[in-house]
């Protein structure tokens, strides 16, 4: 064990943690961001994913000490009930979601796609959604949430 000294969602984090622990697990298990999800553990599905210093990247593998330089943003990083971001309120808006379980990645690397380009077409909407999966197949209304957050974006 040693002390680990994460950016997280703005603030100084310091836990006592296997360092090779994968950041996720620290995530929940220490900090209870439950935002992100344990889907396959192989960085394959996105259902982990946070953003690295504004990048959409799975947590599930590489170790939390990897991170100690970075600012790490989770699902609770982007907004609360009280003040939701603009992909959050887009999600819900457009019923975006079915069982929800691959939302949290869906809805981060949305967030990270409009943070570089606010205006994106259908196909790099798509390219940016496409590392993570959705066993329910809502992509459609997906999309058009992005769609729908990029005007929220665009009135800002
Ligand atoms: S749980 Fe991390 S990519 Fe699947
Ligand atoms: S809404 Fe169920 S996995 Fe995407």
């Amino acid at each position: 064990m040693a002390i680990i000294n994460l950016h997280i969602n703005g603030k100084e984090e310091a836990i006592d943690i296997d360092p090779s622990t994968p950041l996720l697990y620290a995530l929940r298990n220490n900090l209870s961001l439950n935002g992100p999800k344990f889907g396959c553990g192989i960085e394959r599905c996105g259902s982990c994913m946070v953003l690295m210093d504004g990048v959409a990247m799975p947590s599930c593998v590489r170790p939390c000490d990897s991170f100690e330089k970075m600012k790490i943003t989770t699902l609770e990083g982007l907004g609360d009930p009280t003040k939701l971001h603009p992909v959050q309120e887009a999600f819900i808006e457009e019923q975006a979601a079915q069982c929800g379980y691959c939302l949290n990645g869906m809805i981060m690397s949305a967030s990270a796609l409009l943070e570089k380009n606010p205006e994106p077409d259908e196909h790099e909407i798509k390219i940016a959604l496409q590392r993570v999966l959705c066993r329910c197949g809502t992509h459609a209304r997906m999309i058009r949430a992005v769609k729908r957050a990029s005007k929220k974006i665009k009135r800002l």
